[in-house]
């Protein structure tokens, strides 16, 4: 742990110094060393990752950071009315841009004592921590470097909770990996405590398709990412020339699927997880999903883990038709 003061906030590591390698190898064993090939997204996230999603929000064809912006700036001050929470945590927080305007709200409140955003990609969060802790010096901040799949349980216990689980990040984890981490986040409040999630919404397929297609190829760069990070950590001899990147609209699970697909039939060597791979040509590796919801899926889910939805607010990156919802829910 690092101490507050010039250094800046409070700073809690829990992954392992060995995280990066030791837990990779086994998504890396798990993952690539049976078919369907599959790597978890959140080894997208080193520093080059982080600063290639922060492109992606900025990108014209990426509508939801603006459509979840826009929910905030209309609604911030009434999720800060609905809650009567003191400390925020946010779970997945990167460069925590739109979260200013919750904190903003919370403060206003004159109710919030604490903010505790958790990542796994360090660099991104201590330097939105330190922002965070010049603009609302008499709260205090706690950063976590920590996974939210492993970690919720050891977070630190303050107050009365408001855990923001903003971005759409929770559709990114597959239908039974969302049932296990919203029991797991139901397990580890209080009754009465609060989550506020974040959902893009089922839509027009080629405004959908366009978010994960940019012309820029910026998403494209940043879904290869996590070959460059397995060269990296692994010692593996992943070419990312030799992969092109796929986005589908998977129509039955309701989610966008994003694939770097193998342009050559090709021998890989991951040396640091003992794995040879042979990819033969047009072969698929699924890097990440992100699930598009409808508002009776959010409150099934929701409630399937003991929490139950007080309010719903949807909004629009371009006011037209409803893009997104932010969800609050309590603890029962
Ligand atoms: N909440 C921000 C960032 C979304 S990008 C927004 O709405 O814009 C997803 C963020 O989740 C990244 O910062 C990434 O590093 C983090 N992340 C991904 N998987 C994670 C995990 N398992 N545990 C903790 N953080 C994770
Ligand atoms: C972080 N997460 C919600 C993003 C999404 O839209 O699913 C990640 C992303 N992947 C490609 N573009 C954006």
């Amino acid at each position: 742990m690092s101490a507050p003061g010039a250094a800046g906030p409070v700073v809690h590591v829990l992954l392992d110094p060995d995280w990066a390698s030791g837990s990779l190898v086994d998504d890396v064993r798990r993952g690539l060393g049976s078919r369907p090939l599959r790597l978890p997204p959140k080894w997208l996230y080193d520093d080059r990752g982080s600063d290639l999603f922060d492109r992606i929000t900025k990108l014209a064809e990426y509508y939801p950071f603006r459509a979840e912006h826009a929910i905030l700036d209309r609604h911030a001050a009434d999720i800060a009315a609905a809650c009567d929470a003191t400390t925020l945590v946010e779970l997945g927080s990167g460069t925590s841009e739109k979260t200013r305007l919750l904190l903003d709200a919370l403060d206003d409140t004159g109710r919030l004592e604490r903010f505790i955003p958790v990542d796994v990609s360090e660099a991104t969060l201590r330097e939105a921590a330190a922002a965070l802790a010049s603009r609302h010096p008499e709260v205090e901040v706690e950063a976590v470097v920590g996974d939210f799949t492993l970690h919720l349980g050891q977070l630190p216990h303050h107050g009365r909770r408001l855990v923001a689980f903003l971005g759409g990040t929770i559709g990114n984890l597959y239908v039974e990996e969302r049932a296990a981490f919203l029991g797991v986040l139901a397990d580890s409040l209080d009754e009465g405590e609060w989550v506020l999630i974040g959902t893009d919404l089922v839509k027009d397929i080629d405004r959908m398709v366009a978010a994960y297609d940019d012309s820029e190829g910026v998403t494209a760069e940043f879904v290869g990412n996590c070959l460059l990070v397995l060269n990296r950590e692994l010692g593996a001899d992943f070419d990312p020339a030799a992969f092109s990147y796929v986005p589908y609209w998977d129509p039955r699970e309701e989610r966008m699927d994003l694939r770097l697909r193998a342009e050559v039939p090709q021998r890989v060597t991951v040396p640091g997880a003992d794995l040879v791979l042979d990819l033969a040509m047009g072969e698929e590796v699924q890097v990440e999903i992100s699930t598009k919801f409808r508002p009776e899926r959010i409150r099934e889910e929701l409630h399937a883990a003991g929490l139950e939805v007080t309010h719903t607010w949807t909004g629009s990156a371009d006011d037209g038709v409803d893009d997104f919802a932010l969800t609050l829910a309590r603890k029962a």
